[in-house]
């Protein structure tokens, strides 16, 4: 073999080759490295605004001319393909899959029709459709109030704006059927002029108020989950605050765990509703996602809400976050993988041991709420005495109370197994405390026997047994749907159109 410097020596012509070829690799990687500054420049440049808007837009379409990108990827929350073990962007009709929850909300609206959330793009269609806004039309009022629309639509803001926050939560649901018309977006999140993150809900800064924190000095990070925050919360209409209004309030002044939230609920004596069954005075938890989710080991070393849901992603070279908000099982590349190196199999087998475990036991807890409202309904039939059944119903609210917080956010298995787990545990406690009671109560009746388990197999069989009118309720909805919504979307449009906006 001969060395190079051999060869160069016996042929020079093959030196000057070597010579040429290396400047052209390195004009070669000149290019790309300028290629890549002027991808960096591009990223900067992209958010020159094509359209000027107010902050009150509500039209997702409207922002979306200055940011395609976001504005794509955020029309995809429209996608209801996606499937995981309990959870996925397509309705699941909760009721079916466990037919028990009709007799745990009976004689409150939830029995009647409850899914499982979709993407955000269907959030207007989803309040629209499902029952419990029930048919207003005829003068016929729902049986919600306006408040009901809050965690919907950049419509809100707008409308809070316009009319002032207290004047917004006055009324019944189908008052602002033709003004909330746009899905939640980016107004909701964002401030028009800068695109930083914003909150644009007035509940979640007075509740941080109640805590002592002032939610406009949060850090970057935190805001990060505090856009989501908003919405994803406990929280209960106020009815005394001001007169007339049913005023959005979380119920953080004590604290923001399950515990001290039932405190709280306890001193002021609230209650939902009334068990039509037990006549206990129930707890509706909604769903405190981001109160269970800042018990868990993710919160605790500074991962937001944003980081699982809506990871960075990239295309054409330019990095942009993802406004396809979803399970993020659906996209465990961008969003687990930045920070874990397992394979994709060892990390949804993580979610799902953790969801299956929590489920077993929160069956349980089910099964013995459905008893202990049986049994407390014998024995009002069998005469017992209102102080006689206090301390068993109190029972049932608190084991209900901690089942339904458990239960109602479809991701807190996963964002905090440890805490849904001593609460689910807790919960069993009250709940056989509550049956121990009730026994005595049945026993000093005269009655010994075992109360049957009523055959609650579907979620038809569940509605017949608390005596819901199914058929009935189903129609008025359908009729609703085609003589009412045609109308409110006609109005939006024709009022849509006197909005200030325009091109640059
Ligand atoms: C303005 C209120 C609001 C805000 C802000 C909000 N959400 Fe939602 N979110 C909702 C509602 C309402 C639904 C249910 C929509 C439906 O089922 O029609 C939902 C549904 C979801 C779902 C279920 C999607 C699916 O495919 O099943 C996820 C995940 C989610 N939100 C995460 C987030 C995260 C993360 C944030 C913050 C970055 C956030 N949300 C901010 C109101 C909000
Ligand atoms: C539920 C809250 C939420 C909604 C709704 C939302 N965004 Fe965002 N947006 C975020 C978050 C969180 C970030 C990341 C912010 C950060 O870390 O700087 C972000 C970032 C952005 C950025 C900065 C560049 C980037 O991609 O990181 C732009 C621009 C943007 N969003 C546009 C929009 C537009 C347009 C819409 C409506 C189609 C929208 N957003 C809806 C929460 C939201
Ligand atoms: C931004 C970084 C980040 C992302 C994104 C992230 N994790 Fe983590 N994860 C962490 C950190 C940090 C810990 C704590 C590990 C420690 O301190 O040893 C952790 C802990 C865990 C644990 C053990 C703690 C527990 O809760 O039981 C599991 C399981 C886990 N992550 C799964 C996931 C999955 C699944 C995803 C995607 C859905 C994900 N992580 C996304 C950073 C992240
Ligand atoms: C470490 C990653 C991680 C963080 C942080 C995180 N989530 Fe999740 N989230 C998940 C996983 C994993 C699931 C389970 C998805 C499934 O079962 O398909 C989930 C489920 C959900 C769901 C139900 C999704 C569905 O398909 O119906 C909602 C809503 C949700 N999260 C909201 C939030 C909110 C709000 C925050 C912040 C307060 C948050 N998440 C923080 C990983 C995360």
């Amino acid at each position: 073999m001969k060395s190079i410097t051999q060869r160069i020596k016996e042929k020079p012509v093959i030196g000057w080759l070597l010579f040429f070829a290396t400047v052209l690799v390195v004009f070669l990687l000149g290019l790309l490295a300028s290629s890549i500054i002027e991808r960096r420049a591009e990223t900067l440049f992209v958010y020159t605004p094509k359209v000027k808007h107010t902050q009150f837009e509500p039209r997702n379409e409207v922002w979306g001319k200055n940011f395609p990108r976001e504005y794509q990827s955020w029309l995809r929350t429209a996608d209801t393909t996606f499937k995981s073990k309990y959870n996925g962007s397509a309705t699941i009709d909760m009721l079916e899959v466990d037919p028990r929850l009709v007799v745990l909300w009976a004689g409150y609206a939830f029995s009647k029709d409850y899914k499982q959330s979709r993407g955000h793009y269907h959030a207007i269609d989803d309040i629209r459709t499902v029952l419990r806004t029930g048919a207003p039309m005829n003068g016929e009022k729902s049986p919600q109030p306006t408040t009901c629309w809050t965690c919907k639509s950049p419509d809100v803001p707008r409308l809070m704006n316009e009319m002032g926050v207290a004047e917004f939560y006055k009324g019944t649901w189908e008052k602002l059927g033709a003004q909330v018309v746009n899905p939640i977006g980016c107004g909701d999140c964002h401030d028009a002029k800068t695109m930083n993150l914003r909150i644009s809900r007035p509940a979640l800064i007075e509740a941080f108020e109640h805590t002592g924190k002032d939610v406009t000095k949060a850090s970057y990070q935190e805001m990060r989950s505090l856009v989501c925050a908003q919405c994803h919360v406990e929280y209960y209409f106020n009815k005394k605050k001001v007169e007339g209004a049913q005023y959005l309030t979380f119920p953080w002044h004590k604290g923001m765990n399950v515990d001290l939230i039932e405190k709280y609920y306890d001193e002021i004596e609230f209650s939902d509703w009334q068990h039509a069954l037990s006549k206990a005075p129930m707890l509706k938890a909604q769903h405190p996602d981001y109160e269970l989710y800042l018990t868990g080991t993710h919160a605790s070393r500074g991962v937001s809400c944003a980081d699982c849901h809506m990871p960075y992603m990239s295309e054409g070279g330019q990095k942009f976050t993802d406004h396809h908000i979803q399970s993020p099982l659906n996209n465990i590349s961008n969003s687990c993988q930045v920070c874990h190196r397992e394979e994709t199999d060892q990390l949804v087998k993580d979610v799902y041991d953790r969801q299956d475990k929590i489920i077993e036991n929160r069956d349980k807890l089910e099964e013995l709420l459905v008893h202990a409202h049986i049994e407390a309904q014998k024995a009002w039939e069998l005469g017992a005495s209102e102080e006689q059944m206090k301390p068993a119903l109190t029972d049932i609210r608190h084991a209900q109370w901690r089942w339904d917080f458990s239960a109602a956010g479809h991701g807190s298995s996963f964002h905090a197994p440890v805490e849904v787990g001593r609460i689910i545990s807790t919960g069993i406690v009250k709940a056989q405390e509550a049956r121990l009671k009730l026994s005595r109560i049945l026993a000093e009746k005269g009655f010994t026997k075992e109360i049957p388990y009523p055959d609650i197999a579907t979620k038809a069989k569940a509605q017949k047994f608390i005596g819901l009118d199914m058929e009935k309720l189903n129609a008025e909805k359908q009729q609703f749907m085609k003589d009412i919504i045609p109308q409110w979307i006609d109005e939006a449009l024709v009022r849509e159109k006197t909005y200030p906006t325009s091109e640059l």
